[in-house]
C-alpha cells in the first residue's frame, strides 16, 4: 500500500489537536499539518508558552514540545495543507442542529460539507480522507457523492482524482487524552479499499499493536461510535437512576456500584453517580441516534435511546431542586458556592456541562452565585450561559462571580455544590471553609468525592448523590 509522508487535518479542536499531536510525535517521519479557520485557536496552538495551548490536557504540552515545528504544524493556510497531502482528517465539529429540519435532534453537517467541496476543489491527486469526527451511519456515502462530483477534475473522468474515504472514529475522553491516544483499548477503521485501509493502519502501526486496530466496513465503523458513546451514557443515566432509589431507601449508591461492578459481566468502570453526565459528545451523539431511528421508523429504538437524555435531564434537574428545598425554599438573594465547572475533572471543556443547567436553576430563583474552577475562565462561563438565552448578559453579570480561590468562592457563602469532581477539593481546609460560611452550613456534593465524616465532624450539612443527607 501507499506510504504516508504528509497528513493534513481539518479542525483544530479538542479532537484534532490532541489526535494529531500524538500521529506526530509517534511518526517522526511523517509530516502532519493541523489546520483550522480560527486563527486565534491556530495562534494559540502555536503559541511559545506552552501553558496557553487551547486545549487543556494532561500531559500535552509535552507532547507539543517535542513534534511541534518537527514534524508538526499549525496553520490556516487550509488549501495548501490540503494539496500537500496524501491523506486528509475531518476533525471539524458536527453539533445538533438549532435550526430546520432535525432541530434539535439531528448533527449538522454544513462544516462536513465545507470541508468536502474545498477538498474537491484544491486536490490535484489522489488522496485518502478519513471521517474524524463523530458522524451519522451513511455520511461516508454522501462525502463520496461531494467528492467524486464536485471540482475542478471529477473522479472518472480523464486524469481525474481518485478518492478514498474512511471512517477512523475517536474514542479519546477529554481529560485523559494523551493516555487514551497513547494506548487506545481499539483503533477502529472502516473502509471498502483495502489499500487505503492499509495505508492508515500502517500510521497507528508506529506504536499501536496490531490486535488493538479493528478493521470494519464504513456503516459499521460509523455506526459503533454512536453505539459506543450511548452506551457509555446509558450506564451513566442507569447508576444516576439508581441514585435516587438509594437517597429514598437508605442504600448508598456508591456501594451498590462497588457491589455490581465486581460482576465481571458488568465490570467497575463508569458506575459513578453524578449530577448529570455532560460533554460535547454524549447528549449529541444520542440525540442523532434516536434521530437516525426515527427517520427509519423504528419508534421504540428511538425511544429507548431517548430514555438516556431524558433521566440525564432530570437528574441535573432534582440536584438543583434539592439545593432550594433543603434551603428553606428560597435561595433568593443567597450564596451559593460553585467548585468546579468544567464537564469532569482535569479539562477546560464546559460544553454541555451539568453545572451550567444547575446554575440556570438557580438564578431563576434569584440566586447568586460564585464560581470556582481551576482550569474554566470567566470568559467562558459568562459564555455558556449568556448562550441559554434565559436572562440577559447584564443580568448574569449581576448574578454571578467568578473567583480564582475557593477561600473566596466559599466566603460567607449559604451553600457549596461540587459540580466537578476536580481532585484538589478533597483537600481544601474544610475547617476553614467552614468558618468563612454562613451558618448552617450546607455542602451539596452533586460527584461524592468528598470525606463525608471529616465534613460532618467540623459540623457541616452535607448532602451526597446517591446518598442523600447525611449529617
Ligand atoms: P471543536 O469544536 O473543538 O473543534 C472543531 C474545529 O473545527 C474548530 O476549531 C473549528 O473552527 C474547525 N472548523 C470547522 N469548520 C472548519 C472548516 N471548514 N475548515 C477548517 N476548520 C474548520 O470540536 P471537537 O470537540 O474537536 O470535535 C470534533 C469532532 O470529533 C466532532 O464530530 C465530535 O463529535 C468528535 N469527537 C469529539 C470528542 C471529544 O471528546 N470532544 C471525542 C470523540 C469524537
Ligand atoms: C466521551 C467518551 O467516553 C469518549 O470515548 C468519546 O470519544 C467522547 O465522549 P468525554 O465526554 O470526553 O468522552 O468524557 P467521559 O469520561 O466519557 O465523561 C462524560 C460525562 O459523563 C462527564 O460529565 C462525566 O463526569 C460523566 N460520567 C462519566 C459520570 O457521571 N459517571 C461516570 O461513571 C462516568
Amino acid at each position: 500500500s501507499k506510504k504516508i509522508t504528509k497528513i493534513c487535518c481539518i479542525g483544530a479542536g479538542y479532537v484534532g489537536g490532541p489526535t494529531m499531536a500524538v500521529i506526530a510525535q509517534k511518526c517522526p517521519d511523517v509530516k502532519v499539518t493541523v489546520v483550522d479557520i480560527n486563527e486565534k485557536r491556530i495562534a494559540a496552538w502555536n503559541d511559545e508558552d506552552l501553558g496557553k495551548l487551547p486545549v487543556y490536557e494532561p500531559g500535552l504540552d509535552k507532547v507539543v514540545e517535542e513534534a511541534r515545528g518537527r514534524n508538526l504544524f499549525f496553520s490556516t493556510e487550509v488549501d495548501k495543507a490540503i494539496d500537500e497531502a496524501e491523506m486528509i482528517f475531518i476533525s471539524v465539529n458536527t453539533p445538533t442542529k438549532t435550526y430546520g429540519k432535525g432541530k434539535g435532534m439531528a448533527a449538522d453537517l454544513k462544516f462536513i460539507e465545507l470541508c468536502a467541496r474545498q477538498i474537491a476543489r484544491v486536490a490535484k491527486d489522489d488522496k485518502i480522507v478519513v471521517e474524524k469526527s463523530t458522524l451519522p451511519v451513511r455520511t461516508a456515502q454522501a462525502l463520496k457523492s461531494i467528492l467524486h462530483n464536485t471540482g475542478s477534475s471529477p473522479a472518472g473522468k480523464e486524469g481525474g482524482v481518485q478518492f478514498d474515504i474512511l471512517s477512523n472514529p475517536e474514542f479519546l475522553a477529554e481529560g485523559t487524552a494523551v493516555e487514551d491516544l497513547h494506548a487506545p483499548d481499539r483503533v477502529l477503521i472502516g473502509g471498502d479499499n483495502p489499500e487505503a485501509i492499509q495505508a492508515l493502519v500502517d500510521v497507528y502501526a508506529h506504536w499501536v499493536p496490531a490486535a488493538n486496530i479493528l478493521t470494519t466496513n464504513v456503516w459499521s465503523s460509523e455506526l459503533s461510535k454512536l453505539t459506543a458513546n450511548a452506551f457509555l451514557a446509558q450506564r451513566v443515566s442507569s447508576i444516576n437512576a439508581l441514585s435516587e432509589l438509594c437517597e429514598k431507601t437508605g442504600a448508598d449508591v456508591n456501594e451498590v456500584a462497588r457491589a455490581i461492578g465486581t460482576d465481571s459481566r458488568i465490570g467497575p468502570k463508569f458506575l459513578k453517580a453524578s449530577v448529570g453526565f455532560g460533554g460535547s459528545c454524549f447528549q449529541k451523539d444520542i440525540l442523532n441516534l434516536v434521530y437516525i431511528a426515527k427517520s427509519y421508523g423504528l419508534h421504540e429504538v428511538a425511544d429507548y435511546w431517548e430514555q438516556v437524555i431524558l433521566m440525564n435531564d432530570h437528574q441535573k434537574r432534582r440536584f438543583a431542586d434539592n439545593i432550594v428545598t433543603t434551603l428553606y425554599n428560597t435561595v433568593s438573594g443567597k450564596k451559593i458556592a460553585f467548585l468546579g465547572w468544567a464537564f469532569k475533572k482535569d479539562t477546560n471543556d464546559t460544553r454541555e456541562s451539568a453545572a451550567i443547567h444547575v446554575a440556570d436553576y438557580l438564578l431563576n430563583e434569584q440566586a447568586e452565585i460564585v464560581v470556582y474552577d481551576p482550569k474554566v475562565t470567566e470568559e467562558q462561563i459568562y459564555a455558556d450561559l449568556d448562550y441559554l438565552n434565559t436572562r440577559d448578559e447584564k443580568e448574569n453579570r449581576k448574578l454571578v462571580t467568578v473567583v480564582n480561590d475557593p477561600y473566596k468562592a466559599t466566603d460567607e457563602a449559604h451553600a457549596i455544590a461540587v459540580l466537578t469532581e476536580w481532585d484538589e477539593f478533597r483537600a481544601y481546609d474544610w475547617q476553614r471553609i467552614y468558618d468563612l460560611m454562613l451558618k448552617p452550613s450546607f455542602v451539596f456534593d452533586g460527584r461524592a468525592v468528598l470525606d463525608r465524616e471529616k465534613l460532618k465532624n467540623f459540623g457541616f450539612e452535607i448532602y451526597i448523590i446517591g446518598v442523600g443527607s447525611c449529617g
